[in-house]
């Protein structure tokens, strides 16, 4: 039987950031793909932001080994801004110190072995505890088109409660690369969800709306991952783990409207520096103009 959950707040933010990045050697060798940069900040810094301006107060990573430079990149440096300060640059002060958590909340923890962004998850279950968690998958860098993906994931779950995920439309020739949902009725803001299937095969696919890598969780996952046998990929996958879950609690969909730029391919990641760069007043005039010439038009 489905059960409600108390809805209790959602104060910790779950980063996995293990995986190894091979589509991106060999920028990935010596440098973590979080690291690399949309216009001018890293892609785990896109999440991050996403995190704090919906409420959360607690930011934990899952790493792996060569990724020590996204702890680096969240803490503070001394010497940086002592430099930036007495050359009175107090727009790059102001940069730095809007991207940087306060002290003592931040976590890293390691998944020791590429065995799934299921076991990812499950490897930060001592640190999160016995509450809510966000989940954001790095990788999604997401545009809004008023407040951010998971800001309205919250709005959601103060309604509804339970556990919530984001979706949105994808191509349907584009269903295997990710998990997919068939959502049910709307209830509270959100849909209930009536099917989920992790890369599915595009013949067998039950929709085209995938889930785009917003989650906010109940802590009762983390025993289902414990013993979630492995699935798509032969990797033991959060969705499979969502799916008993939905059996036992209440689950609900919420369809993003903004725009999604998949960072963990090529062309998602090139997509996400020309449309973020042709968005900023900065670059956008220069970049709009030079897009235009190297097309011919
Ligand atoms: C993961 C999830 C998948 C989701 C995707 C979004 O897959 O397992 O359900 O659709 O992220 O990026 P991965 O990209 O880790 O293969």
């Amino acid at each position: 039987m489905v059960s409600s959950c108390p809805k209790r707040p959602v104060r910790k933010a779950v980063f996995p950031v293990a995986g190894l990045g091979t589509r991106f050697l060999p920028a990935s060798k010596a440098v973590p793909k979080e690291m690399l940069t949309v216009v001018d900040m890293p892609v785990i810094q896109y999440a991050v932001n996403e995190a704090r301006e919906a409420g959360i107060e607690h930011f934990v990573f899952v790493t792996g080994r060569n990724k020590g430079v996204i702890e680096d990149h969240f803490d503070l440096q001394p010497e940086l801004v002592g430099m930036l300060a007495s050359r009175n640059k107090s727009d790059m002060l102001e940069v730095l110190s809007k991207n940087q958590p306060e002290a003592g909340r931040t976590s890293f923890t390691r998944q020791q072995e590429p065995l799934g962004l299921g076991h990812a998850v499950w490897c930060a279950r001592d640190i999160v505890g016995d509450e809510p968690f966000a989940l954001l998958l790095p990788d999604m860098v997401m545009k809004a088109k008023n407040e951010g993906c998971l800001s309205s994931l919250m709005e959601v779950y103060n309604n509804t409660g339970g556990n919530i995920i984001a979706v949105e439309e994808c191509d349907p020739k584009d269903v295997s690369s990710y998990g997919v949902v068939v959502l049910g009725e709307e209830q509270g803001g959100g849909f209930a969800i009536n099917g989920m299937v992790e890369k599915p095969a595009v013949e067998d696919a039950p929709s085209n709306l995938m889930i785009n890598g917003r989650y906010i969780l109940q802590p009762e996952i983390f025993k289902l991952l414990e013993n979630q046998e492995t699935g798509a990929g032969g990797e033991i996958q959060i969705t499979d783990a969502m799916l008993r879950l939905a059996k036992m609690q209440e689950f609900f969909g919420y369809t993003f409207t903004g725009s999604t730029y998949d960072c963990g391919s090529k062309e998602g990641f090139i997509a996400a520096n020309v449309s973020f760069a042709l968005d900023r007043d900065d670059t956008g005039p220069v970049v709009r103009k030079l897009v235009a010439e190297l097309l011919g038009i």
